[in-house]
């Protein structure tokens, strides 16, 4: 059992990395954007209040996504927990250090998934997902067999999100650079860190995942 951090701006390909893990580990995925655009969509007051700033790109309470975290760890994860997308600030990033010793659990390793801005514009505006299952494609690199279902499970519920634009996009690059890169410090304090390589192919990508979770 690993318990890793996907770390990296959007775009970098947390998503895309940790669903492979998924279906190869026995991992389960707590991604607090899914769990955030769940909550939206469920009609909620707390969705309510996380859609305005999503939409434009900016952060949610730490309180909100710590708190989402907590409640998802009771999860069965016979491969491992892959925290995608948190924590995205140092304050939550003290609070899962603290939950996980709550729960006698421990981080194994952080992986940043180091791109270049100019690529991300690029993937975020080209990318679209099943809103049934999750797989998630791009309209360059990764587009569906047949156009219009989705490969993993048949569905036609193909959708593009609210902040997959241009000007969201640049707010919560800002958001990254200012909040969460810290945590690559953090990290690496910590002995914890190390750097793939996300501009490269998927798959090289997976390759490089995969070695470091398997370093003993
Ligand atoms: P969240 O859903 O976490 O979005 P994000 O971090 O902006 O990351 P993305 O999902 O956009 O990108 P990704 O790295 O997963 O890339 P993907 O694999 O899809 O957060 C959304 C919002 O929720 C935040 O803005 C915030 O408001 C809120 N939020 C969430 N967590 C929070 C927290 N902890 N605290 C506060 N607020 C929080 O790939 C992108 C595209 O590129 C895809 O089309 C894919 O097919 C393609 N692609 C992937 N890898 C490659 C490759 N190697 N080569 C070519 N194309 C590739």
């Amino acid at each position: 059992m690993v318990n890793i951090i996907l770390l990296g701006p959007p775009g970098a390909g947390k998503g895309t990395q940790a669903k492979r893990l998924v279906d190869e580990r026995q991992m389960v995925q707590l991604s607090t954007g899914d769990m955030l655009r769940e909550a939206r969509h469920s009609g909620t007051e707390m969705g309510h209040r996380v859609s305005e700033v999503m939409d434009r790109g900016g952060l949610v309470t730490d309180e909100i996504v710590i708190g989402l975290i907590e409640e998802n760890l009771h999860h069965d994860a016979p491969g491992g927990f892959i925290f995608d997308g948190f924590p995205r600030t140092l304050k939550q990033a003290d609070a899962l250090g603290a939950v996980l010793d709550r729960n006698g659990m421990s981080l194994d390793h952080v992986v940043e998934m180091q791109v270049d801005d100019a690529a991300l514009v690029a993937r975020i505006t080209g990318r679209y997902t099943c809103g049934n299952c999750g797989a998630v494609y791009h309209d360059a690199t990764k587009p569906t067999a047949k156009p219009g279902i989705c490969d993993a499970c048949g569905s036609s519920n193909l959708r593009r999100r609210a902040d997959d634009n241009e000007d969201a996009l640049k707010i919560r690059l800002m958001e990254y650079y200012k909040k969460t890169s810290p945590l690559i410090g953090y990290y690496y304090a910590l002995g914890k860190l190390d750097t793939v390589d996300g501009l490269a192919e998927m798959d090289a990508v997976a390759a490089a995942v995969a070695k470091v979770l398997d370093r003993t």
